[in-house]
């Protein structure tokens, strides 16, 4: 069972040499969607928000209120740097982390990257399932993700691939992120 179970991890159906990284707002799917893809096309999940919890001994709200979001900055590129350089992967990415220069540079050098891309009612009703996130616990989530979306989705738009994540379940989206990635793959090999 065991021995099944660590054959179905890792075998990249896809047969893919860079790890493909999700981008795009808080509450867009990026560790939902990019857990399942993982596992359809084989590959290992990474969540850059959860790397950096696991470095700082720490939750990422702390990581804000005692150091301050330069320093979760600092730490994000850090770690993303290295997951960039490692095995090919389905890396889900913090929100904020391809808005930064030298991050989205090391991206798209290395890797594939999909804008997961959602609109302002799906952010909202999603992200107001919990309360932890630093840049929403204050003020109005709605004027705050509207500021972001104009600020961060011209920033997006420059992934390599763009990918609704409104409409219907997870899976829906999983299943045209596959398919986009193996258009790309053909085009790009
Ligand atoms: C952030 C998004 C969060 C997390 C941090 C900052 C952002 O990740 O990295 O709170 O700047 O948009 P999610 O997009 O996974 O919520």
């Amino acid at each position: 069972m065991a021995e099944h179970s660590t054959i179905s991890v890792n075998r990249n159906v896809l047969g893919l040499k860079r790890p493909v990284v999700l981008v795009g707002l808080m509450g867009a799917g990026k560790s939902t969607v990019g857990r399942r893809l993982a596992r359809d096309i084989g590959l290992e999940f990474v969540d850059s928000d959860n790397e950096i919890v696991e470095a700082a001994g720490c939750s990422i709200a702390d990581i804000f209120e005692m150091y301050g979001e330069d320093m979760f900055r600092d730490l994000e590129k850090r770690v993303l740097l290295r997951l960039l350089g490692s095995t090919p992967s389905v890396i889900a990415t913090g929100g904020g982390a391809f808005i930064n220069d030298d991050i989205r540079a090391a991206i798209r050098a290395q890797a594939i990257s999909i804008w997961l891309k959602a609109d302002i009612e799906v952010l909202i009703e999603r992200v107001s399932r919990r309360n932890t996130r630093p840049l929403l616990k204050t003020g109005d989530k709605r004027a705050t993700l509207t500021r972001l979306i104009e600020e961060r989705h011209p920033i997006y738009g420059e992934a390599d691939l763009v990918v609704e994540s409104d409409e219907g379940a997870h899976e829906t989206v999983v299943a045209k992120i596959a398919r986009r990635l193996v258009e790309y793959t053909k085009e790009h090999s």
